[in-house]
């Protein structure tokens, strides 16, 4: 079976996780095998620069530091996790990847430009999504949905950066998929069901796919 690698991107609150595991099991009713992993994560070096990185309590630290320890999480994934899935011809659904850093990390020409050539170093040709799906939603939406203002005591290190931090985050999305227009699709979701979204989704996956 031929692989394929499919991202799911967005906002605190979009939805990425049911999302993902909705397209995970709409895949294996094809017959595939798909691995789910998460960014940051799905490792042991993953999930510990996870518990660092989203420590409400942490200093802040220069967004190019940042910027490095979630490109170490993400070599070591590709390393681990995806480059020998699709070896292996299995598909590969992630939640977030290089568009979280440049949405995130990247918020000045300069830093989205520095955390790209991150990207060129660090993912190799064939371990390139073939389609990133942003789960786009407004962001005093996401906002909300995950809690509001800050002093939520769920809240991580970046959700509790308030809302004009989010709204740059969601304009860095839309910004990535003007970019790169052939493998991004952004799929609004504000006022769809779960169901709908999943078959959006799906329906580009058996598109792009063939
Ligand atoms: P996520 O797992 O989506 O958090 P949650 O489970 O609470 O929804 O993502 C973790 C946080 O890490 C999220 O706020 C976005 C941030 N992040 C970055 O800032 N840069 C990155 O490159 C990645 C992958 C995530």
């Amino acid at each position: 079976m031929t692989s394929a690698f499919w991202v799911l991107e967005g906002m605190d609150g979009c939805g990425k996780t049911t999302q993902a595991k909705l397209l995970v099991a709409a895949l294996q009713a094809e017959g595939r095998h798909p691995l789910h992993l998460r960014e940051p994560g799905s490792t042991e070096l993953g999930e510990g620069l996870r518990t660092m990185l989203l420590d409400k309590k942490r200093q802040d630290w220069d967004p190019r530091s940042e910027a490095l320890l979630f490109f170490a999480a993400r070599n070591q994934l590709l390393h681990e996790a995806i480059g020998p899935a699709l070896d292996s011809g299995r598909d590969v659904v992630c939640e977030r990847f290089t568009p979280s850093t440049l949405a995130y990390q990247g918020q000045t020409p300069a830093l989205s430009a520095w955390v790209l050539e991150l990207d060129r170093l660090v993912v190799a040709p064939a371990q390139r999504p073939n389609c990133i799906f942003i789960l786009d939603l407004a962001a005093a939406e996401s906002f909300a949905r995950v809690g509001g203002e800050t002093g939520v005591e769920e809240h991580d290190s970046f959700e509790s950066r308030g809302l004009a931090f989010q709204q740059r985050v969601r304009d860095g999305y839309l910004a990535y998929s003007h970019a790169f227009p052939h493998n991004t699709e952004v799929i609004p979701v504000a006022g769809k069901s779960m169901a709908t979204i999943a078959e959006d989704i799906f329906r580009q996956t058996q598109l792009r796919r063939s």
